[in-house]
């Protein structure tokens, strides 16, 4: 039983899912588990993938299904393909370096251990608040996986050099790429979470990068000692080979979503600049 209870749970939005909750549905209703009225709920969602069939069920007066925990694979398959349409709705430049390089995730067989990060754990709600305001559907597939994501540091950069707020004050979540969940040759996806109020110095990398901020507003700059423009959440950023780049975050702690669409075993470097002490000190939105 518990296979087609599984799968009767299978993330809303991941392609088919419609049919193969329909197909389970069917399971269960041989084995008197639904009634027909909540067989005919399934039957009439398994052609959209979209479709809520919990939210059917209660428009139409009947019990809820029992919910089992999902699997840590099919959350992250969900978060994949939620953050794949939200990226492809994207215009920017780069953006077809982007596409093609989703286009090339492909699931892993067994999904990489979780690991946890004391920055996640602070900041990962606060921003998820803000990112619900933005895009809601996508807010709540990054909380739902990224408790089976593995956050970590970027730990390429000299200490003293980066900064100890930046240092201590930010993680990542590859979400494809390397050993990510999704393997994707030379192509990473993943979140970004940096605390409020933290200068991510400038700095630039090999690897052309896109930000997708879903959070703001946000300082940035595209050259060293230049003054900072301030860009709303979901305004995306894309950052040509060895564009120079810093971020001020804001009050709000920043979350991004990321590529590197190229060279992405290249190290990042900081850029000098002369005015880092009065940016770590201004404050933003
Ligand atoms: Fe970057």
């Amino acid at each position: 039983m518990d296979d087609p209870f599984r799968l009767l749970h299978m993330p809303l939005g991941v392609p088919g899912s419609g049919r193969v909750r329909y197909g389970a549905a069917m399971q269960l209703y041989q084995l008197g588990v639904l009634s027909e009225a909540q067989l005919d709920v399934y039957r009439d969602a398994s052609p959209h993938d979209r479709r809520d069939p919990a939210a059917m069920l209660a428009d139409r007066r009947l019990q809820p299904v029992p919910v089992l925990p999902q699997a840590p694979a099919d959350l992250l398959r969900a978060l994949f393909v939620t953050a794949q349409d939200y990226l492809s709705g994207l215009v920017h430049p780069g953006q077809e370096e982007v596409r093609d390089g989703l286009r090339r995730c492909s699931p892993r067989e067994r999904v990489p251990e979780a690991r946890p990060h004391p920055v996640a754990e602070r900041w990962l709600g606060p921003a998820l608040e803000q990112a619900a305001l933005l895009q809601p559907c996508l807010a709540a597939a990054i909380a739902a996986a990224a408790p089976h994501l593995a956050w970590i540091s970027y730990d390429a950069y000299p200490r003293k050099a980066i900064g100890d707020s930046f240092a201590e004050g930010h993680a990542f979540a590859p979400i494809a790429g390397g050993e990510a969940p999704f393997a994707a040759g030379n192509f990473e996806l993943g979140l970004f979470l940096i605390a409020p109020g933290v200068l991510y110095r400038d700095h630039r990398h090999l690897a052309p990068e896109l930000y997708a901020p879903l959070t703001g507003p946000h300082g940035w700059r595209f050259a060293p000692d230049r003054p900072l423009i301030v860009k709303p959440a979901g305004e995306p950023v894309w950052n040509p080979s060895l564009q120079p780049h810093l971020t001020k975050v804001g009050r709000h702690p920043f979350l991004c979503l990321f590529a590197w669409t190229q060279d992405v075993t290249a190290i990042a470097e900081v850029i000098p600049a002369g005015d880092w002490p009065a940016l770590e000190a201004a404050v933003i939105g």
